[in-house]
């Protein structure tokens, strides 16, 4: 069976798809085969991303690792109970046919929570939730008491990975191993960075999740976007002059690979 790492966060702009990105080209560099399933029929960020890494490799007549794509579409039967019933077969169909080849499924979400969101979910072997190193994505976790600061209870998302958890727990599936990362993490020491970084410690017993490494704020992952590439395959090209920047880059990567228990190297 593949491993399922799906990369979801009820709000959109969050990394989902930087993440899901670099992580399924790192594997690919790891010589696996890796299946890639894109849920967000708007943004389409990462079906974007393989059109630009396909086009860059037919310009620059190279060839570069890429992921098996599996093109899913949103039902619009008239009926929601159709809908999802046609969604749900769908879906079965795009891991059935992946996993006849793949070693790895990434699977990215879009913000929100829809009933493609909801059985992507319940078949993560891993989750990982990017989230803006800022108070404000909090809520997406718990909600909390405006004035104090307290946790009041869990958010709508941490109670849909709750359903979803118990939906694998009767089906005798193991446990989702939940990631929480930090992206765009800020260089400058602020009060309220000191503050998430302790109330996210508190939580993840609370809620089941684990801390990971996470990234910190780069230009380059906007600039590699529209070529199709990853800090990966700056690395391999032989007139890359890297950065300080790009090499804690690749450094914040190898360890948020290192971090999600992947493959055994
Ligand atoms: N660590 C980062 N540093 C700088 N820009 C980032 C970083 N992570 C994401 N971005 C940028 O933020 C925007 C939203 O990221 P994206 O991965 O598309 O989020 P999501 O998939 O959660 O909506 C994109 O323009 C992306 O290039
Ligand atoms: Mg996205």
């Amino acid at each position: 069976m593949a491993k399922i790492i799906v990369f979801g966060n009820e709000k959109g702009g969050s990394g989902k798809s930087t993440t899901a990105i670099h992580v399924a080209i790192a594997l690919c560099y790891k010589d696996k085969n890796v299946g890639v399933i894109d849920l967000d029929v708007r943004q389409k960020s990462m079906s974007r991303f393989l059109e630009n890494r396909t086009d860059f490799c037919e310009k620059k007549k190279t060839d570069l690792p890429r992921p098996t794509y599996y093109k899913i579409y949103q039902s619009n039967k008239d009926s929601k109970a159709e809908s999802n019933s046609e969604e749900e077969k769908r879906f079965a169909d795009a891991l059935t046919t992946l996993e006849e080849t793949c070693d790895f499924l990434v699977i990215d979400c879009p913000g929100g929570i829809s009933n493609y969101v909801k059985m992507a979910h319940t078949v993560a072997d891993t989750l990982v939730t990017p989230m803006n190193d800022s108070l404000i994505d909090f809520d997406l976790l718990a909600k909390i008491e405006a004035s104090t600061g307290k946790v009041i209870g869990p958010s709508i998302y941490s109670e849909m990975v709750w359903d979803c958890r118990q939906i694998r727990a009767s089906a005798k599936h193991p446990p989702i191993d939940w990631v929480i990362l930090r992206n765009r993490i800020s260089h400058v020491f602020s009060r309220n960075k000191y503050q998430i970084s302790n109330s996210l410690k508190n939580l993840s017993k609370r809620i089941g999740f684990r801390l990971s490494t996470g990234f910190s704020e780069r230009v380059i992952f906007k600039e590699l976007f529209l070529s199709g590439l990853t800090l990966l395959d700056l690395e391999k090209m032989e007139d890359w002059q890297p950065t300080l920047s790009h090499i804690s880059a690749r450094q914040e990567m190898r360890m948020l690979l290192g971090s999600l228990n992947l493959t055994s190297d």
